[in-house]
């Protein structure tokens, strides 16, 4: 099988990471692979059966009746497939993020999800987005890039986009649920939030779209050919 590049963006919640991952790959012809969505899916399959992320149990009784499955759409866009079921849509809710943090804590759903992630990689040249590639998932990646930004900065970008979408949003409630989140994706037990050792860092705070895409452009031109 011939060469397949992998670049592998890890970073905490809103930190920009989905945004700046799906634009890069578009431009470079690169394959996206959103892994959060894969837990959102998840969370949210035993959100319908009313099964509590904390509950171990319960986690572990009902995940072998899940099948999880990527689908691409012709404009490239990701979709997730729930037992069949296309749920793309409906993991992107306030509380299936925070569903996903908890849910992402079991090692039972981190290792059933793992080989799938890998075998993206193995056949195409991707960039993969999430909290434990570098790491984890894609240890040997020809780029790593750990994306930051303040909490305060990810909780407006929140914000502004949820308004954008004519949502509700408050700003409080957002930056409180972002730190939640951060506190818990980073102390889990099982592959938690952190940089892997060759990971470059890049810190968005005080960068515009634009701005990112063009420093992550550098960082990867200096590893594989573009
Ligand atoms: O990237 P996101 O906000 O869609 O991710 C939702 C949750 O899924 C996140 O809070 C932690 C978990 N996650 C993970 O544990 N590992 C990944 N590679 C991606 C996401």
């Amino acid at each position: 099988m011939a060469k397949t590049y992998s670049i592998a963006i890890d970073g905490p919640a809103g930190a920009g990471k989905s945004t700046i991952a799906r634009r890069l790959a578009e431009e470079l012809g690169y394959c996206y692979v959103d892994t959060g969505a894969i837990y959102r899916t998840v969370a949210y399959f035993l959100d319908l059966l009313g099964v509590s992320p904390k509950d171990v149990d319960g986690v572990r009784r009902y995940i072998d009746e899940l099948t999880v499955e990527i689908e691409y759409d012709e404009t490239g866009a990701q979709h997730m497939i729930m037992n069949g079921m296309d749920v793309t849509k409906d993991i992107r809710t306030q509380e299936i993020s925070q569903k996903a943090s908890l849910v992402s804590a079991h090692k039972e759903v981190r290792d059933m999800l793992l080989d799938m992630q890998r075998d993206v990689a193995r056949k195409h040249n991707v960039i993969m987005d999430g909290r434990d590639i570098g790491t984890v998932v894609l240890p040997k990646a020809d780029v790593k890039i750990f994306l930051t930004a303040s909490s305060q900065v990810r909780a407006r970008r929140r914000y502004e986009e949820l308004i954008a979408k004519g949502q509700k949003a408050e700003l409080p409630q957002i930056l409180k649920e972002i730190e939640q989140r951060d506190y818990q994706d980073t102390h889990r037990e099982v592959a938690p939030l952190k940089k892997a050792r060759d990971a470059v860092e890049l810190d968005t705070s005080d960068l515009d779209i634009a701005g990112v895409i063009a420093a992550m452009k550098k960082i990867i031109g200096e590893k594989i050919p573009l």
